[in-house]
């Protein structure tokens, strides 16, 4: 049995039972409830039972140019596997291979090679129409002509969803997303949000294993953009569908997704948590890339056991010799006049109750940020010295990133 006839079962065992036989009906309509909440309760049951694992084994993407028979490896052999009923954020910089990755999962691209599993199903040959997938892009790409009401319907009718069950589904979704009162306008008539909110509900009305969202928040405006973000968040909690979020936005990334999948130039970085990527980055990409601001890097070395930025010894440590950065985010600092780091202050940004120290150090070539508590600094200004302590590091290899601390 193919997976949208799964559906279509599911669906017919939803139909009301007659009152003689069922005590929840009974019962039902001796509390006046309504016969479509009934539906969507049993909707929202099923859909719980809908996320499935994915996973990625090797999964790789060239493109060859046709001219110059020149190769880009988009994806470079991928091992990633996704949690049942998860938000998974796929986060890198423009041009990482994120949306080539989704294309590969929903089918639209052919993978060069390795394989893609959907629970225990190996769906890498299967055309995106079998594969039980929701897709939603950055520009919405709603159909013009066609009323709110009418996009959502359009997946289902080439499933052959009788129409009552599919209008019944469409105004489900609708009021998930919370433009149930907006059915009969056309796309030109709503605003970015509401149209995201469609494409996501055209997403969902097919019921699918798997929500595949590319940068779905881009083109909405900053304060639309946190309102979605949270919106998705519960969609996705409320329908227990297995979601891939693609965002080249950290922030975005940290706030909605209960693990991370971090990627540079097609290549898997990290994936944990993201407090844990945060507070625990497997190289200087990673550390870099999470973090507003920046992670200060710190030019130094490591030699004869010790830790030297601009001269002065800051840590004892197990390394061998070798050019290093010391990674100090601006909330490990603290002002300390016994600090073991020296340096001058550039500028002051008051934030508050906090400010902002924009320093410098001798010989360590770059600037840093330190956020401290106001008072600490009170008596200082631009052009004095400052010094401080910090609460934790991390220390990379200068040439290849490698956390060594
Ligand atoms: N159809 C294509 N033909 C050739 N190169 C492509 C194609 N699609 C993507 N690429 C290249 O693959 C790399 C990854 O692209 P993409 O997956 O779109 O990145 P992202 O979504 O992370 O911004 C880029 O170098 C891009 O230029
Ligand atoms: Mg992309």
């Amino acid at each position: 049995m193919g997976f949208f006839d799964k559906i279509k079962e599911l669906f017919k065992k939803k139909e009301k039972p007659p009152v003689a036989d069922s005590k929840e009906a009974v019962s039902e309509l001796e509390s006046g409830e309504e016969m479509s909440s009934f539906d969507a309760e049993a909707i929202k049951k099923d859909m719980q039972n809908m996320g499935v694992e994915i996973r990625l084994e090797g999964l790789t993407k060239e493109f060859v140019e046709k001219k110059t028979n020149r190769i880009t490896v988009a994806v470079d052999n991928f091992d990633v596997t996704i949690p049942a009923g998860k938000l998974v954020g796929l986060l890198g910089p423009s041009g990482c291979g994120k949306s080539t990755t989704l294309y590969m999962i929903s089918g639209l691209h052919k993978p060069t090679a390795g394989r893609i599993y959907f629970g225990e199903d190996d769906v890498t040959d299967l055309p995106p129409e079998q594969r039980g997938i929701g897709l939603v892009f950055q520009n919405y790409s709603l159909y013009p002509h066609m009323t709110v009401r009418q996009n959502i319907l359009f997946p289902l009718e080439n499933m052959q969803v009788p129409k009552e069950e599919a209008e019944k589904r469409a105004q489900y979704m609708a009021e998930l997303v919370q433009i149930g009162d907006l059915m009969n306008r056309k796309p030109n008539q709503l605003s970015g949000g509401q149209q995201q909110r469609v494409a996501i509900a055209r997403a969902l009305v097919k019921m699918p294993r798997v929500l595949l969202l590319d940068e779905p928040l881009s083109n909405l405006d900053a304060r639309l953009r946190m309102q979605m973000r949270e919106e998705i968040r519960r969609i996705q909690r409320e329908t227990g569908i297995t979601t891939i979020f693609v965002t080249h936005d950290q922030e975005e990334a940290m706030s909605i997704s209960d693990e991370i999948v971090v990627m540079k130039d097609g290549v898997l970085h990290q994936k944990d948590k993201p407090q844990h990527v945060y507070n625990e980055p497997v190289d200087e990409f990673v550390a870099r890339f999470l973090g507003n601001p920046p992670i200060n890097m710190i030019d130094g070395k490591i030699e004869d056991g010790k830790l030297i930025v601009n001269g002065r010894v800051l840590e004892k440590v197990n390394l061998e010799d070798q050019p290093i950065h010391l990674g100090i985010r601006a909330e490990f600092f603290q002002v300390d006049p016994k600090g073991r780091l020296e340096a001058e202050i550039e500028f002051l940004e008051h934030i508050g109750k906090d400010t902002m120290v924009i320093a410098s150090i001798e010989d360590a070539s770059r600037t840093f940020k330190a956020l401290v508590s106001a008072q600490t600094i009170k008596d200082l200004e631009v052009g004095h010295k400052i010094r401080f302590n910090y609460t934790s590091y991390f220390v990379f290899n200068a040439e290849t990133g490698e956390r060594l601390i």
